[in-house]
């Protein structure tokens, strides 16, 4: 970030770091791993005194998601892949995904030989319901859902659409760890939820995810590929022909990272809380600015507040805003604030892979292949003109998880200074 004369900033420092889970480490996550670590038992199926940590981590989180099963996993990106391999996602399928997203999600659907279709969002940042059914296709095999940027998606509307075409949905929720819609947990609606322990996320174990669903079905496809490809009974390998013997992805979690989600399970409420309520002080704080708008919440009370999207009435607007909050150091650690278009690979035509059709392959799969000769779509800017605009003109900041009061008061004062000479 550049530095500017020190006398004319809000505040010397960045705001604390946006790593909503690891902020909360302490003893019990040092414990946790030591547990582990002591009992010379790593691996999750067996180990000479194995605590089976990651089982219990599995039990633990599908009880507070009201699911049937869980499965922990090594990633989102690979609880991802995990989650459309075992939905038999593979050529000749279309995937719908929004305008913004994660990178992970296309390149789950790449990998896997099907092709990504591009869905706009609307001004809650998620998919846009009432525009989804226009990019159903004869060959639309899924629909990903994504709780972007802390908030959840319009569930009810989203799965009113796929229950009319008989097209199942994936949650990802990897943003929004510990939110819900109209009372559900997020993960929990849909087919198969999927959710990330990466550092950034709002329960963490460095790298790990987790897959949930209801269908036992999926749950036992799920666990032989995540792992080697075959069912395990007592963490033995069943090695026989069946409906089970399939292709693994070799993603299994371990056991300290077992451990210390466990610990960060417990405490995903109160980070949560946290962050609710510094997100709550800031928007009331500068609520009275005229010609600045919030992205709308398609559930207040299910919204984990990681993220504060500000809409302002244009794009250049919105890149002054974001400069000025950044020179007053109004970021989260070594994440810049930043116009929503500018997000890296969260944005559809930022992804130089998807806007240019790579392969990992020679021969252009999946592009290439006669399974997909029908679904040819334009993943540059402009093949989605309404998200686009939005994005071009809103700024996103994550809200640390441990934000002082100072912290909140500077936050407001720099959006109302920036408002100020901008609006
Ligand atoms: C929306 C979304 N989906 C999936 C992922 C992938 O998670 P991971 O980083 O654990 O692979 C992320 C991670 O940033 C994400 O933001």
């Amino acid at each position: 970030m550049k530095k500017r004369d020190d006398n004319c900033l809000l505040r010397k420092k960045p705001l604390p770091f946006e790593f909503p889970g690891a902020n909360w480490f302490d003893r019990q996550e040092e414990r946790a791993a030591l547990r582990v670590i002591r009992a010379k038992s790593p691996f999750r199926y067996y180990g000479p005194k194995c605590g089976f940590e990651v089982d219990r981590l599995e039990d633990e989180f599908a009880r507070v998601n009201g699911v049937k099963h869980a499965l922990a996993v090594s990633s989102g990106t690979q609880a991802l892949a995990t989650a459309m391999a075992a939905l038999g996602i593979g050529p000749g399928a279309e995937v719908i995904v929004p305008a913004y997203m994660w990178i992970a999600i296309v390149a789950s659907i790449v990998r896997l030989g099907a092709i990504p279709v591009l869905a706009d969002i609307d001004d809650s940042f998620t998919l846009d319901p009432r525009r989804l059914e226009q990019r159903i296709t004869r060959r639309t095999r899924l629909i990903v859902g994504v709780h972007m940027s802390g908030a959840p998606a319009d569930m009810a509307a989203i799965l009113k659409v796929a229950r009319r075409h008989k097209i199942p949905v994936l949650e990802d929720c990897a943003q929004c760890n510990g939110g819900s819609f109209r009372g559900r947990q997020v993960g929990s609606m849909g087919t198969l939820g999927i959710f990330s322990f990466q550092l950034n996320k709002n329960m963490t174990t460095g790298e790990g995810g987790m897959l949930v669903t209801n269908s036992t079905h999926l749950f036992r496809r799920a666990s032989a590929i995540h792992d080697l490809g075959y069912p395990r009974i007592g963490g033995r390998l069943v090695m026989e022909n069946g409906p089970y013997a399939l292709w693994g992805f070799g993603g299994r979690l371990n056991e300290i990272a077992g451990a210390i989600g466990r610990v960060q399970l417990k405490k995903l409420p109160l980070v949560v809380a946290a962050m609710r309520k510094a997100k709550a002080q800031i928007k009331k704080g500068v609520a009275d600015i005229q010609g600045l708008t919030f992205r709308r919440l398609n559930d207040t009370r299910g919204d984990t507040a990681a993220f504060l999207i500000m809409m302002l009435p244009d794009a250049g607007r919105a890149g002054k805003f974001a400069k000025a909050l950044n020179a007053d150091n109004i970021f989260a650690g070594m994440s810049p604030t930043l116009r929503v278009a500018d997000f890296g690979m969260h944005v559809y035509f930022n992804i130089h892979s998807l806007v240019e059709k790579h392969s990992n392959s020679p021969d252009g799969f999946p592009w290439t292949l006669p399974a997909n000769k029908h679904s040819v779509y334009s993943y540059t800017k402009g093949a989605l003109p309404v998200s686009d605009a939005l994005m071009e003109r809103s700024v996103i900041m994550p809200i640390p998880s441990v934000m002082t009061g100072q912290d909140i008061q500077d936050t407001i004062s720099a959006i109302r200074k920036a408002a100020a000479q901008l609006l």
